[in-house]
C-alpha cells in the first residue's frame, strides 16, 4: 500500500535518475555557479571512446599496475574520506588482513600496501615510517640495493590538510634515508583553469599524475581513477569490478520498481524512514573482509542524504544515521539494541554466498559432547545460520531488515554491490527532493578548523 500511494513519486524520481544519466546533469539543479549541476558516475562504468574511463585511460592504468608490480617494494596510499575508502575496500576484499605480513613472492610478486592520510594521526604515522625503515634496512642486508617505496597521493580539492600533511611527513622523512627511493604519484583534479595544488605541485616535480574526474563527487569516485589507481597496486582485477557497476547500471534503467534493485532498495528505506520512523541504518556485512565496504557506505549515506534543507530550500531534517556493524562480530554487541532498542531501524545484512575457501570444524575434543556436536559443519554454513537466525529473530519482533546476497566475493560482484548502493542514494535523493551530491555540513567545521591550523604553523616572517 505504501508504495502504490508513492507510485507518481517514484515514478518522477525514475525519470530524474534516467535524465542524470543520459545528461550527466541534475534536472532543475543548479550548483552554486548557477550551471545544472554535474553528476557523472553513472558514465565510469562503460568504458569507452571519449568516456571518463576510456579504454586508453584503463590501459595506463593497467600499464602502471605493472610497473608498481616490477618496481615497487612498497606502496602508501594518503588520502581520507572518498579518496581513500572505495580503494581501502576492494583492498581487504581482496588482500585480506594479511597481506603485508606475506613475502613479495607470496604475494604474487606485488608490494606491501598501506594508507595513509585518513586521520592526523603521528603515532600511526611514526610506526608507518619505522616499519618501512626497518624493511629498507632489511633489503640493504639481504639483498642490498635500496627499497623502492611509491607513495600515491589522491587529493580532489588537492590540499586537504589530513591527507598533505601525512603526505608531507612521511615524503620528507623517507627522503632522509639513503636506503630508500621514493617515487610519488598524484590522484587529483586535472582542471587547468583553476589547478588544485596537488596539480601544480606534480607538474612542478614530474610526478606522474591520474585523474579525479570533475562531476564525480569523493563518495562516488571508487569506480574512477581515484580507487583504481590504488587497486591496480595490488593486482585488482579492475574491467571486472567495471563489468560488475555495469551489469548492475543496467539492471537498473526499467521502471518496473520491482525490478529495478537500486530503485527498489531507495523506495523501501525511503518509505521506512518516512512513513514508519526507521531513521538508523545499520549496514551489517557478515565476514570480516568487509567491514570496510559498512565504512565507506556509512560516507555514502550520511554526506548524499543527511541534510538539513530540501532543494526548495523548506527545513525537512532528512536522512539517516549508518551504523557500522559485522557478522558475527556484533551479535554479541549490537544485536541487543537492533533486537530489542527502539523501532528505529533497518538493519541490512550482506552475505557471500560461496566462500573462496572453507573449513569444517573437526571433531577435536570426541568426549566434550556440546563441542563435537558441531564438528563436521563448515564454517561458512555456520557463518549462514547465524546470519540467518538473526534475521528470523528480528523479523519475529517488527524490525525491519533487508539482505544484499552476493554469489561470490569477486571483484564482478563487489562492483554490482557498490553500485547498486551508490545509484540508490541518486534514486532516494529525487524521492526525497534532497541534493544528494553536495555537503555542505562539512564546510562548516571547515571554516572554522582551516584559519586556527594555519594559525599553529610557521609564519614567512619566522623563516
Ligand atoms: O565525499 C567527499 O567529497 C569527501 O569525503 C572527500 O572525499 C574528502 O574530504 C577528501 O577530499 P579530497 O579528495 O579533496 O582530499
Amino acid at each position: 500500500d505504501d508504495v502504490r500511494e508513492l507510485r507518481p513519486v517514484i515514478e518522477k524520481a525514475h525519470a530524474a535518475v534516467m535524465h542524470m544519466r543520459e545528461t550527466g546533469e541534475v534536472r532543475g539543479h543548479l550548483s552554486k555557479d548557477g550551471m545544472p549541476e554535474k553528476v557523472l558516475f553513472s558514465k565510469l562504468p562503460y568504458v569507452s571512446e571519449g568516456n571518463l574511463n576510456s579504454p586508453e585511460s584503463i590501459a595506463r592504468l593497467k600499464k602502471f599496475g605493472e610497473k608498481v608490480h616490477d618496481e615497487a617494494d612498497v606502496v602508501v596510499s594518503f588520502g581520507i574520506g572518498g579518496s581513500y575508502l572505495g580503494g581501502r575496500v576492494l583492498f581487504d576484499t581482496s588482500c585480506g588482513e594479511f597481506w603485508n605480513l606475506r613475502t613479495k613472492k607470496q604475494r604474487g610478486g606485488w608490494p606491501e600496501f598501506w594508507f595513509s592520510g585518513n586521520n592526523i594521526d603521528p603515532q600511526r604515522t611514526k610506526d608507518l615510517l619505522e616499519h618501512i625503515r626497518f624493511s629498507a634496512e632489511k633489503k640493504r642486508t639481504h639483498e642490498g640495493g635500496k627499497l623502492n617505496v611509491f607513495l600515491i597521493v589522491i587529493s580532489k580539492s588537492g590540499s586537504t590538510f589530513d591527507t598533505m600533511s601525512a603526505f608531507m611527513v612521511v615524503l620528507d622523512e623517507l627522503r632522509k634515508s639513503e636506503n630508500i627511493d621514493v617515487r610519488v604519484v598524484a590522484v587529483t583534479d586535472p582542471s587547468t583553469e583553476k589547478p588544485t595544488l596537488l596539480k601544480k605541485l606534480a607538474e612542478e616535480q614530474g610526478w606522474e599524475t591520474f585523474a579525479v574526474p570533475d562531476g564525480v563527487g569523493g563518495r562516488f569516485s571508487v569506480f574512477s581513477e581515484v580507487g583504481l589507481t590504488a587497486a591496480v597496486c595490488f593486482g585488482y582485477d579492475i574491467e571486472a569490478f567495471l563489468a560488475g557497476a555495469r551489469g548492475m547500471d543496467e539492471a537498473c534503467r526499467t521502471p518496473e520498481l520491482f525490478e529495478n534493485p537500486a530503485m527498489l532498495n531507495a523506495v523501501l528505506k525511503f518509505l521506512a524512514s518516512e512513513k514508519h520512523g526507521r531513521d538508523i541504518e545499520v549496514l551489517m556485512p557478515y565476514g570480516d573482509y568487509l567491514k570496510s565496504l559498512s565504512e565507506w557506505y556509512i560516507q555514502l549515506l550520511a554526506e548524499s542524504l543527511g541534510k538539513t534543507y530540501n532543494r526548495r530550500g523548506e527545513k525537512v531534517y532528512y536522512g539517516r544515521t549508518p551504523i557500522v556493524a559485522v557478522g558475527t562480530t556484533d551479535m554479541h554487541a549490537q544485536t541487543q539494541q537492533h533486537q530489542e532498542g527502539r523501532l528505529n531501524k533497518v538493519v541490512q545484512f550482506v552475505r557471500v554466498e560461496k566462500w573462496k575457501n572453507d573449513f569444517e570444524i573437526p571433531n577435536v575434543f570426541p568426549s566434550v559432547e556440546k563441542l563435537a556436536s558441531f564438528s563436521g559443519a563448515a564454517m561458512s554454513s555456520a557463518l549462514e545460520t547465524a546470519r540467518e537466525a538473526n534475521e528470523e529473530a528480528l523479523s519475529g519482533n517488527h524490525r525491519f531488515n533487508a539482505l544484499f546476497s552476493m554469489p561470490e566475493l569477486t571483484p564482478y560482484h563487489l562492483g554490482e554491490l557498490m553500485y547498486l548502493l551508490a545509484l540508490s542514494v541518486a534514486y532516494e535523493g529525487e524521492l526525497a527532493d534532497v541534493d544528494a551530491f553536495d555537503q555542505p555540513g562539512v564546510e562548516v567545521y571547515k571554516k572554522i578548523m582551516g584559519p586556527r591550523i594555519a594559525a599553529l604553523g610557521r609564519k614567512p616572517s619566522e623563516g
